[in-house]
Order: C-alpha cells, then structure tokens, then sequence
C-alpha cells in the first residue's frame, strides 16, 4: 500500500492505511502506518502532521479517520458482524410487533361513539312545542325557552322539522327560500341564538333538508316557468295537453296525477307531493350545485347535521315512461293512488347515490374538527324492500348516511305480540350491513302517536323497547309523556301534530298569553303533561323512564 502526496491533496493507493489503526489481529497486513518504519508503533495521537497536510488530510471523503478498505476489512469480521446483524433483526421484529400490537389495540378496543349515536333524537315539530309569542304558532323562541326539557330527559340532540320560509302548503316541507327563516317561527337571529344556547348546553340541532321539491313561490320557480334561460330547465317540464295534463300515468305520494299544467309556460310540471311542491331537475347541474351551497351555508352556521327529507324520489327515469300497475286490469282512470303502481321510474333512481354520497363528502369537510361531526340520516319509505333502505349505509369505504331512518316500529300497533316485535326487530339487525349502526323510529309528524294507535297500555313499554335496542332511538316531541292524537275536523291537519302539554295551564302551557293554539290542545293535558309526569317520586311506580334509559347506550 503506498499513499502519495500530490499538491493539495491525498491519493489511495491500492490498500491504504489509517495511520492512527494499529493491527491486533496480528496478521501483518496493517501493521505499518502512514509515515511509519516497519515495526514501530504509534497510537493515533503520535501522529504528527503539519498544517498543509492536515488540511489536505480532511480531504480525505467521506472515510475521513479510517479508510473505507480498513472499514470493509473489520466490519466484516464476524465478532461485528454478527451483532450487527443480531440487532438489525431484533430492530425489524420490534418494529413490525408493535405494528401488529397497535393494529390489535385499535381493532380490539370498543369504539368510541360519536354524538349521534349515544343520546336518542328528539323531534320538535317547532308549530307546536312552544309558543312565545302568543300568536297560536310555536316558534324558535319557545324552543329556547324549553331548553331545559330535554336537560332533564338527558337528551343530546334534537331534530327542528323545516322553518325555512314558506307558504305553509305542506306546512314548511314546501320551501320558498331554503336561506330564510320563516316570520311565523322567528328571525334569523332567533336561530343563531337558539343554536348558540343548544351548544352551550351540550345539545345538538339538527335540521330538515328538502332537495327533492321547493314551493311553486320559490325563485327558481318564478323564473322557470318565464324560461329564464338560466333556470329554464330546473324543474321536470314537459309537453302535455292543457285539458287532461296527464303526460304519463305517474301519480302523487299525495293522490292523484303527479302533472299540473302551468299556464304560464304552457307546459306540464312533475310534482311527487303538492302541486304546490314542484319537483326540481336533479339532472341539471345547476341544480346540484344550488342544493350543495346550501348544505354549506347551514354547516357554516354550524348546525350539526340533516335529516334529508324524501330521498327516493330525488331523480326521476328521464324517459318519462308509464309505471307498471298493481293490478293490470285496473281501469288507468282509476291509477290514482301511490299504491296502485309499482314505482320504477319515480324512487330510487341511478345516480341517486351518488349524489347523497357526494352530499356527505359536502358535510365531512365540516366534521373535521373535533366533536364537530356532522350527521345525516335519510329519510325513504320503503317499506318492505329492505335493501333498498340498506342500501343509504353504503359501504365501509364510501360514506353515505349515518343510518337511514328505521321505520319498521310503526309497525307495531299491527299487533303489538312479543313475536311481531321479534320478527320487526329481526329485519333490521339481519339486514343491517355489519358495522353499521343501528337506529329505531317510533313516532313522528307524519305517524298516529303510540297511545293512539296501540293503546295507552303500551305508552310505557314501547318507550322502554325504543330505548333499550341497540342503536339511536327517535321520538317525536309528547311521545314522552304519552300523548294522543286529536279528534280534528277533516279541514284540519291530521297528523299527530297538537300543542305540547307542558302543564295543566291555560293551552296546556303551550302558550300563556292568548287563547289560541293554531290546533286543539288534547283534552287530557290536565293529567297528561310534563309537570305531572316529572313530578312522580323515584318510589312511584309509572315514574317517567325517559331520564334513566335515555342514558343506557345499547350496543
Ligand atoms: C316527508 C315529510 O315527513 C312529510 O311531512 C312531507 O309532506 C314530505 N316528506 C314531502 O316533503
């Protein structure tokens, strides 16, 4: 080995030596140093350079101190070797076991449960829970001032059917401005105080969102029935015959044809309830985008999920071709009835996924924070087709609904058997795709109340079923205390809709400073209400069970 100097700098023969390395393997080989005479020996610090070749020295890349050869040469012995690799392998299976041992920890620990789904869904129907103003009409005030209720019953969150701005046809499901509150409820900032209050006390409000239709006063109508180029196709139009508008057999969720002839635009409009509620054109993406900002303007004020009303028949077939019948020998005059055709072309249409799917995606940008996950549920009667309904969970790698709502305790008063309870609990667990999360419906707007439809006898247990099954429950405002429907005059509303029986006060405490309530107050509040019920004592049998088992979270 021969090490050469050259101007400014070091040249490696074919073996060169570390001058501080001294050989103690004693074969010879690298006993002679840089500079050294054979056989004299010199520990690194003898080593003696003057300035010019220190500085040259360093150099010396990237072995500096011990030449790569000399490295290779003793790195490979096997006393390095061995524990070099020993500790490389323990490193690797370290690692990769505590991997396994994360992966174990995460998949064997109990989940920890969102909002939605460790405290049941109450439902306000907001006409008729509290009336501050005394004006007859319950409004976002009343709600605010009863705050407490569901303290009390340890509810967490609670679901205001629609008060956005609207003409009342259908009774604020037909929207003429999905940006506004309406003036019978409040104002805009009676909702964001409202909210305000909800979230300071723990509580979680979610509202109504209603993309199928909008009122025939919205905007958008206006302007498509005028052909306004740019809103010209946001509703389904077609051409039809102004005397006997009926472009197909389709009929109403309501009754009756599904057209109604505008004279304005000369053209038949597609309505699946209300003529008063034209159904928008889902197929414009225009139309898509409208409903996605406003999904961003209610998440930007912070409300806390949707409960998304009448999703199957968001799209239409764009065919417009005639539904098969029920009973095909049923003169078509006589089609008139949702149950009398099979609804192929009007529910649950391709594409219609895709767009809650894409609606969820909309709402995920706003869970990120934490505790601040946004909620959706779906609201679809299908009735017995069981994986039509199944179908909102989607799958576990595309999120859609947290659940769909599950409609099938309605059922109940059929025949209120342990057997029927069995058998109606039993389709949604057996149907439910695994790991999702399960829910139950009892009462709500649209639905007679328990006492009413299976007896009074059964308030208690059906309250004590609905809490215990594993999954959210939902109830519906008055459910709690028992309350009936009333007996109204065929001009009046009649769903279970009547003013809360909060006490046996003047309107039941509905309201305390008028006499009107804008339905009857239910005969029975001077006993049914919600003083009497939370003023049994702990010792009394029949004490309201709504606290304690709204707190059990069944899994
Ligand atoms: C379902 C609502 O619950 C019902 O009250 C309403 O009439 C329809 N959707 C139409 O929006």
């Amino acid at each position: 080995m021969s090490l050469k100097k050259h101007s400014g700098s070091l040249e490696l023969g074919e073996c060169t030596r570390n001058p501080g390395y001294r050989d103690v393997d004693g074969d010879g080989s690298a006993a002679e140093t840089i500079g050294d005479h054979p056989g004299e020996k010199r520990d690194s610090t003898s080593v003696k350079l003057d300035s010019e070749a220190a500085e040259e020295y360093t150099q010396l890349r990237p072995y500096a101190g011990m030449p790569k050869e000399v490295l290779l040469l003793y790195s490979s012995q096997a006393r390095y070797r061995v524990p070099r690799e020993i500790l490389f392998w323990l490193t690797v299976a370290c690692t990769l076991a505590l991997v396994a041992l994360t992966i174990a920890v995460i998949a064997l620990s109990p989940r920890c449960l969102s909002w939605w789904q460790s405290s049941p869904v109450y439902q306000i129907y907001p006409r008729s829970f509290k009336d501050s103003d005394g004006d007859g009409v319950g409004d976002l005030k009343g709600i605010q001032e009863q705050l407490d209720h569901f303290q009390y019953l340890n509810i967490k969150s609670v679901w205001i059917s629609p008060f956005y701005r609207s003409p009342m046809k259908d009774f604020g499901y037909d929207v003429e401005d999905f940006r506004a509150i309406d003036p019978l409820f409040g104002t805009m900032q009676d909702f964001e105080d409202l909210l305000a209050e909800m979230h300071n006390k723990g509580l979680k409000l979610i509202m109504d969102f209603i993309p199928n239709h909008t009122s025939d006063r919205h905007r958008w109508f206006n302007l498509s029935r005028l052909r306004d180029p740019h809103y010209e196709d946001y509703y389904v139009w077609t051409d039809c015959n102004a005397t006997t508008p009926r472009p197909n057999n389709w009929v109403s969720v309501f009754g009756n044809s599904s057209w109604t002839y505008d004279e304005v635009r000369g053209q038949c409009y597609l309505h699946q309830f209300l003529k008063e509620q034209p159904d928008l054109n889902f197929r414009n993406p225009h139309v898509r985008q409208e409903m996605i900002d406003i999904i961003h303007f209610w998440l930007g004020k912070g409300v806390d999920g949707f409960r998304m009303d009448a999703v199957k028949h968001i799209l239409e077939a764009a065919h417009l071709r005639d539904e098969p019948q029920v009973d095909p020998n049923k003169p078509p005059e006589l089609v008139t009835s949702e149950w009398d055709l099979h609804h192929d072309y009007t529910t649950s249409q391709l594409g219609l996924h895709d767009l809650l799917r894409e609606w969820r995606a909309e709402m995920d940008i706003y869970s990120r924070e934490p505790g601040r996950y946004r909620f959706m549920v779906t609201e679809s009667y299908d009735y017995h087709e069981v994986d039509k309904t199944m179908m909102y969970y989607s799958t576990p790698l595309v999120k859609e609904s947290d659940f769909p709502f599950n409609f099938y305790l309605l059922d109940l008063p059929q025949n209120t058997s342990g057997l029927w309870v069995q058998h109606l609990v039993h389709l949604w667990m057996a149907n439910m795709p695994k790991g999702q999360w399960a829910n139950w419906v009892v009462g709500n707007h649209d639905k007679p109340r328990i006492a009413s439809s299976s007896g009074h006898t059964y308030i208690r247990v059906i309250n004590m079923l609905l809490l215990t099954l594993p999954g959210t429950p939902t109830t519906y405002y008055g459910e709690e205390i028992g309350m009936e429907n009333i007996n109204v005059t065929d001009s009046q509303i009649q769903d279970p809709r009547s003013p809360m029986q909060w006490s046996d006060d003047m309107n039941a405490g509905f309201n305390n400073k008028t006499n009107i309530t804008w339905l009857p107050v239910h005969p029975d509040y001077r006993t049914v209400n919600v003083e009497v019920e939370n003023s049994f004592s702990m010792v009394q049998f029949g004490r309201n069970i709504w606290p304690e088992l709204a707190c059990i979270i069944p899994l």
